[in-house]
C-alpha cells in the first residue's frame, strides 16, 4: 500500500488515476478545485472503504494548498508518490487563442493564467509536499507533462501558452531532481500521450485507462537514476 496525492482529480487522467491507484489498494488524496462538485469522484469515494480522501485543492490558490497539506500531513506520515496531474489548455472564459496564439491575438492575463496553473501550480503543490516526500525515505514526484512541453520534438506552431508552460514544468522536474535529490525524492515529467478526455477530445486514439496504466507501471519501476528524465507513457525518453 502506498500514500498517494493526485491533483486535477474530477476528471480526465485525474480521475483515473485515483480509480487504478485505490484499485490496487494505495490510499489516495484526491485534489479538485470544488469537492462538492466532483460527482464521479465523491462516488468512487464512497465506495473506496476510505481509501480515497477528497480534498479541496485549487493549485492556484496558495490558501488551497497549505489546508490541504495540512490534512495531508495528518492524515498520512508520508507521501510516496505526488502526481501533479491538474492542468489547463487555455485560460478559462477566454478565447482559445488569447492563450494560444498567433502571436498578435495574445491577451498577457490569458497566458499568464496558464503558467500559473500548469508550471507554477506543482512548483507550490511540490513544495508544500516536499517534507512528506522527504518521510516516504524514496519519494516520487510525477509531473505531467506533454508531448508539447518538448523543445526539440513540438515544433509545430500554435498552443503557445500551453507548450510554454509545459516546457517551464520539465524545467521544474530537472531542477528539482537536483535539489531533492539529497532527500531521496525522484522526480519525472511524463508524457500521457494523446487521450480522449475533455482537453484531449474524442479523436484522441488512447483512452485515459490505457494511458493511466502505462504511466503508472512505468512510475512503479522508477529507479533513481530516471529521476530528471521526461518520459512517455510506454516509458520511452523524451527529448527535452
Ligand atoms: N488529454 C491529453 O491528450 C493530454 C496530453 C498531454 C498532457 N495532458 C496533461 O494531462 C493532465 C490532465 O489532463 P486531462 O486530459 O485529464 O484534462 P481535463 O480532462 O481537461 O482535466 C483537467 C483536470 O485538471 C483540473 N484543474 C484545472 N485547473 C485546476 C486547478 N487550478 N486546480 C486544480 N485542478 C485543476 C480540472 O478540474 P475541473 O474539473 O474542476 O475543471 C480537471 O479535473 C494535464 O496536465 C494535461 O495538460 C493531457
Amino acid at each position: 500500500m502506498r500514500r498517494v496525492v493526485v491533483t486535477g482529480a474530477n476528471r480526465g487522467l485525474g480521475l483515473e488515476f485515483v480509480r487504478q491507484l485505490a484499485a490496487r489498494g494505495d490510499d489516495v488524496v484526491a485534489g479538485v478545485r470544488q469537492p462538492k462538485l466532483a460527482d464521479a469522484l465523491n462516488k468512487l469515494a464512497s465506495k473506496s472503504a476510505g481509501r480515497v480522501t477528497v480534498v479541496q485543492l485549487d493549485v492556484g490558490e496558495p490558501d488551497d494548498i497549505a489546508a490541504a497539506a495540512l490534512h495531508i500531513g495528518e492524515r498520512f506520515d508520508s507521501v510516496d508518490l505526488l502526481i501533479n496531474n491538474a492542468g489547463i489548455w487555455t485560460a478559462p472564459d477566454q478565447p482559445d487563442r488569447a492563450s494560444s496564439g498567433p502571436l498578435a491575438d495574445l491577451r498577457p492575463d490569458a497566458v499568464l493564467e496558464v503558467l500559473r496553473i500548469n508550471a507554477v501550480g506543482p512548483i507550490l503543490v511540490t513544495q508544500a509536499l516536499a517534507p512528506c516526500l522527504a518521510a516516504a525515505g524514496q519519494g516520487v514526484v510525477v509531473n505531467i507533462s506533454s508531448w508539447l512541453g518538448s523543445i526539440r520534438g513540438a515544433t509545430n506552431r500554435g498552443n503557445l501558452a500551453y507548450a510554454m508552460s509545459k516546457a517551464a514544468l520539465n524545467m521544474l522536474t530537472g531542477r528539482l531532481a537536483a535539489e531533492l535529490a539529497g532527500q531521496g525524492t525522484i522526480v519525472v515529467s511524463m508524457s500521457p500521450g494523446w487521450v480522449a478526455t475533455d482537453m484531449g477530445g474524442p479523436s484522441a486514439p488512447l483512452e485515459p485507462p490505457e494511458s493511466v496504466q502505462g504511466m503508472l507501471n512505468v512510475v512503479n519501476a522508477l529507479t533513481p537514476a530516471q529521476s530528471g528524465t521526461f518520459l512517455d507513457h510506454a516509458g520511452a525518453v523524451l527529448p527535452w
